[in-house]
Order: C-alpha cells, then sequence, then structure tokens
C-alpha cells in the first residue's frame, strides 16, 4: 500500500455490464468531510444490490466511474470536522448507501458518514463484521421493525438460505418464534442449526406449514416469484407480509383477511447496526461467510454471487485482517 501520495487501489466500474467491465486501478484517495470519517477497510461485504448496480446503476443514480460496495469493516484513519464520537484507530463496520455516485468499500479507503457505523464487536473478524450490515440489516427490518414478530408467534420465510434469510432466521429464532423456513434441500441442515422449527423446499410449503404451526402470524417473503399471493390463505387474519423483492400478483386475500403488506427497501441506520452489534457481541447472532476473494479477484467474486448460492455471504478482502499479519506469514 502506498500512503504516501493521496492515492488508493479500488474496484472501478467504467461502465455498466458484466463482471469483467470491474477493474482494479489506482485513484484518489477520499476525504472526510465535515460530520465524516475516512476508513481504511479491511473487508467489503458483497451483496445483490452491487450486481445489479453493475449490470445498471441508473435505478440508483449511479454516475460512471463509480466505486461499488456498501458493506465494509474497518480502521479509522481520520475524522472529518464535527465528529466527535468516533476516534482515529477505532474499529468500525457499517451499510454506506446503495443509492447514489458516494464512493463504495471495494476500495482501500472509504469516506462515510460517522452516524451509521457501529463498533466492530471483538468477537468477529472485519471479514465477518463485513457480512453483516446490509443483510442483517435487511433481515432486522423485515422481522423486527416491520413484521414485528414476538414470541410464540409463527413465521414463513421464503428464501432463508441466502444472506438476507440466514439472518432473518436467526432474528425469528431470537424473537421466539416458530419458524418455517423455505429453502433449497442442501441448506436444510444449516436452517435447523440456526432455529428453523421446520424446513421445507418451495414445492410443499402448504403442507409444511398446516402440519407443523397451523397457520402462520407473518410471512417474509425475499425471494419474489408471486409466492406471496399463492400463501396468502395460510396468513391467520390480521396477520402481516413483508417482502423485499417485489409485490407482484393478485393480493385481494390480503384486503379479505386484513393482512398488512409491507414494502421493504433498507437504508443505512446506525442505531439498528448497534443493536445487531450487540447481538453478535453476545454471540446471539452468528455471520456467515461463505467465502473470501482478493481485491484483485473482484471480477471472480463478482461471478460468485451472480450464482446466488446463498448459505451467506461474499466478502472481499482488502487488507490483512491484523497490521502486520501478512508479513508474519
Ligand atoms: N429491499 C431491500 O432492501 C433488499 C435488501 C437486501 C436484499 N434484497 C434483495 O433480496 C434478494 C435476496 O437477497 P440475498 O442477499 O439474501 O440474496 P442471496 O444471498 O443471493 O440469496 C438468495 C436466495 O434465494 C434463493 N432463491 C430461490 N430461487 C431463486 C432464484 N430464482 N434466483 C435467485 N435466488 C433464488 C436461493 O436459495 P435457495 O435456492 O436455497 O432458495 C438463495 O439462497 C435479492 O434479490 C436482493 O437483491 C433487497
Amino acid at each position: 500500500l502506498d500512503e504516501g501520495d493521496g492515492q488508493m487501489r479500488a474496484a472501478v466500474l467504467d461502465r455498466f455490464g458484466p463482471p469483467e467491465t470491474l477493474r482494479i486501478r489506482e485513484i484518489e484517495r477520499p476525504q472526510p468531510s465535515a460530520g465524516e470519517i475516512l476508513v481504511e477497510v479491511v473487508a467489503a461485504g458483497i451483496n445483490p444490490v452491487d450486481a445489479h448496480n453493475r449490470r445498471d446503476g441508473s435505478w440508483a443514480g449511479i454516475e460512471l466511474p463509480a466505486v461499488l460496495g456498501s458493506d465494509a469493516s474497518g480502521i479509522v484513519s481520520e475524522v472529518g470536522p464535527g465528529v466527535v464520537d468516533v476516534r482515529v484507530g477505532d474499529e468500525v463496520f457499517y451499510f454506506s448507501d446503495f443509492l447514489g455516485s458516494r464512493g463504495g468499500s471495494y476500495a482501500e479507503y472509504q469516506a462515510v458518514d460517522a452516524a451509521i457505523v457501529a463498533t466492530k464487536p471483538v468477537t468477529i473478524t472485519h471479514a465477518e463484521a463485513a457480512a453483516v450490515p446490509l443483510a442483517a440489516g435487511t433481515a432486522y427490518e423485515v422481522i423486527q421493525r416491520r413484521l414485528a414478530i414476538s414470541t410464540s408467534e409463527s413465521i414463513l420465510i421464503f428464501g432463508a438460505a441466502g444472506g438476507v434469510g440466514t439472518y432473518a432466521v436467526q432474528l425469528a429464532r431470537i424473537a421466539g418464534a416458530r419458524i418455517v423456513a423455505v429453502a433449497g434441500r442442501e441448506a436444510h441442515e444449516l436452517l435447523r442449526e440456526l432455529g428453523a422449527t421446520v424446513t421445507t423446499d418451495y414445492d410443499n410449503v402448504e403442507a409444511a406449514v398446516r402440519s407443523s404451526v397451523g397457520e402462520v402470524d407473518g410471512i417474509a417473503d425475499l425471494v419474489g416469484k408471486s409466492r406471496v399471493p399463492t400463501s396468502l390463505p395460510l396468513v391467520r387474519a390480521g396477520g402481516r407480509v413483508a417482502s423485499i423483492v417485489e409485490l407482484i400478483g393478485d393480493f385481494d386475500a390480503a384486503i379479505d383477511r386484513n393482512v398488512t403488506v409491507h414494502g421493504v427497501l433498507v437504508r443505512p441506520d446506525g442505531e439498528r447496526l448497534r443493536h445487531l452489534a450487540d447481538l453478535l457481541e453476545r454471540k446471539l447472532l452468528r455471520p456467515l461467510v461463505t467465502s473470501e476473494y482478493a481485491l484483485d479477484d473482484v471480477v471472480a467474486a463478482h461471478r460468485r454471487i451472480e450464482e446466488r448460492h446463498g448459505r451467506g455471504k461474499v466478502v472481499l478482502r482488502i487488507r490483512p485482517e491484523r497490521p502486520g499479519a501478512e508479513k508474519a506469514q
């Protein structure tokens, strides 16, 4: 790393397109404005929205050239004017916005609003921390804030094995709910370990709900494909539904049964992340990193995320976990 010349290495997107459009090159290191901090990124988390924005980020207002990436964990290297509660040397993790053209986390440095960060729990690595904020934040938004699932309630989760789903199952377990988790069979054992009461594939959802909990208080839809409209008869009258992907199909049954339907778009939120940090610190919540790639291998990492394997998160390694660790190896 060349710390002296105001430059940094980053994965830069010069045109929208396939994974190969991402190129590693030197660009100007950002400077923290008022209220911002500059973070030496140790690990950057990859989310499906990054692939979306790489293919075409015009919906998100992204102007090219751009550096993608919303999730990161790292060490504070500078603080901008007016920042009082974050100090140089603090280890922090965060989800920065995927809307707009701010520099992203696939870089050696990122300048972010100090209000969106939380202290990285000492119990987890930077790579694990980078796998948390956007996906677990979305799960928190769905399970805690919108569906407000509580003890002894039951929930049906479509897409339980994905980056968001694995956190949604854990958060529903923490809430004390009975969980019917829907995913491909390969993930069922993991989902039971994470807290699912019952696991099922996509073809046997009705039978799984009827034979275990009868009906559910809520549905979390993390996959789409019009599964919610056909599953509305499984929701109790007065129940609720939340989708993070799409609301397509016939929702008339939601009216007939007084079911509340939530559309969810996750936004950066430091307070929510501090709640999640507390759950991580207490080992109630487990980050799931399925694969780690060097920054230089960002193209391979994006190919991997496009495969939609689920089972956890893909992370980019920007720096060694501990200063000097590379030299020691
Ligand atoms: N609205 C928001 O704020 C928000 C926030 C985060 C993510 N999202 C969106 O929510 C979705 C899930 O995110 P994620 O991070 O959990 O994604 P992910 O890690 O790629 O997981 C997606 C999961 O969905 C399942 N799936 C079933 N059918 C699929 C299909 N045809 N295509 C893709 N996946 C399929 C896959 O597992 P199985 O085959 O085992 O079911 C996979 O585990 C993505 O579309 C993402 O863009 C929205």
